[in-house]
């Protein structure tokens, strides 16, 4: 390390007191391993916030990405990119069937932010139904549809009407399904709620209230999508396809990406002007959003998610733990005392795990490139943690 880039703390930092850190200083990060400044070596099961998908440094990514850097570093979206049209091809390829057109942005805030502006524009209609817990990002429509936002909006007005129904009720889903409701939006399974999944008949019932009234079904995959629930996206457990649907985070592995893929119909409302992005679809983002998709399905990476998620749910219910939830390799666990306190604990073991807003849960995210010894890493160590 250089002195340069030794970490400051918060009296002396330059950066905006933003995060409650944690007292970790990354400096190196492998598979599904990151290296502290100190040489301490932790298992990722926070997998850099559910985007490094691929674990840290997969060989094929940084590939990709060095090719593509030396040929082709950026260019205009007012430019045709081989590249950027090859990712586009692979999205629409691994996205449910009838989603065809791709809008690439840097984000999944932005990437949500795009999907309601289509849904307002493709409906004309001004109100938008979110579910409680959901969590869609921070710029302004994103935060207007999130649950709770209003601790943090900032905004001075709310951008648009929004209401938030139960996560668990499909009929007064259904029932709320107005003739002025542009959109539902949804994520197949929260994740900041701690890895809830949406009842599948509530994602039905979605679906069949946005068809009786022209709205549209966006399913916001950010967290649970590209392979991580065990499904390429988590709504088809559901077997509902969403009119929209939104991802970002694991899309290309880690570098900053984010798309909309709606059907084409839908995608036809927009007209040369109506959306944009400087960077969206740039050609690094481009070339890894293409080499991802290709791993994911050269390594199996769909079941394999969905074979480490069983036996996490097999081998992990134990110690503090007292039921498991989510989907794959989105994972809550939920404990019998404060997750804030396990988490700790955890770190002391030298494995990271997320928390999320319900206080008792833990959320597991790690790559898909898990191994079954991480698994059993993780179970001994609750074990340990319930007998200290
Ligand atoms: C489901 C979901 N949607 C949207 C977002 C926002 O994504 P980003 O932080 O890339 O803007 C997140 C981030 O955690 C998320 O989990």
């Amino acid at each position: 390390m250089t002195p340069k880039d030794i970490p400051q703390d918060a009296a002396t930092s330059h950066e905006f007191d933003a995060y409650r850190r944690l007292d970790l200083e990354v400096i190196e990060a492998k598979g599904c391993h990151l290296v502290t400044g100190t040489g301490r070596r932790l298992l990722d099961l926070y997998g850099g916030h559910a985007a490094a998908l691929l674990g840290h440094s997969h060989p094929r990514l940084v590939a990709a990405l060095t090719a593509q850097a030396d040929r082709l570093f950026f260019q205009t979206n007012l430019v045709k990119l081989p590249v950027r049209e090859r990712a586009a091809r692979a999205l629409a390829d691994f996205a449910p069937a009838g989603l065809d057109r791709v809008f690439f942005v840097n984000s999944g805030a932005e990437a949500n932010e795009n999907a309601l502006r289509l849904a307002f524009r493709h409906t004309r209609r001004h109100t938008v139904i979110a579910l409680t817990g959901s969590f869609h990002g921070r710029t302004a429509a994103a935060a207007a549809c999130t649950d709770g936002s209003e601790a943090w909006y900032g905004f001075p007005a709310w951008p648009f009407s929004v209401r938030h129904l139960p996560w668990n009720n499909a009929a007064l889903l259904e029932d709320a399904v107005t003739d002025d409701v542009a959109a539902v939006i949804v994520e197949p399974i929260q994740g900041i709620a701690g890895a809830r999944a949406i009842p599948v008949e509530v994602l039905q019932a979605a679906r069949r209230a946005c068809d009786a009234r022209s709205a549209l079904l966006i399913a916001d995959e950010v967290q649970c999508g590209m392979g991580r629930s065990g499904r390429a996206f988590a709504i088809e457990e559901a077997q509902v396809t969403p009119d929209v649907l939104t991802v970002a985070k694991g899309l290309a592995g880690g570098f900053p990406a984010g798309a909309v893929i709606a059907r084409h119909e839908v995608a036809a409302t927009i007209r040369p002007g109506d959306l944009g992005s400087t960077f969206g679809g740039g050609p690094l983002a481009a070339a890894l959003i293409a080499e991802v998709i290709a791993v994911v399905r050269d390594e199996d990476l769909v079941a394999r998610a969905d074979r480490l998620g069983r036996l996490i749910r097999e081998r992990c219910l134990v110690g503090p733990v007292e039921s498991i939830q989510g989907r794959g390799l989105l994972v809550g666990l939920r404990l019998d005392r404060p997750a804030s306190d396990v988490a700790a604990q955890l770190r002391e073991r030298d494995i990271l795990v997320g928390t999320s807003s319900d206080p008792r849960v833990i959320r597991l995210m790690p790559p898909l490139v898990l191994q079954d010894e991480h698994v059993e890493q993780l179970a001994q160590a609750l074990q340990e943690i319930s007998s200290s």
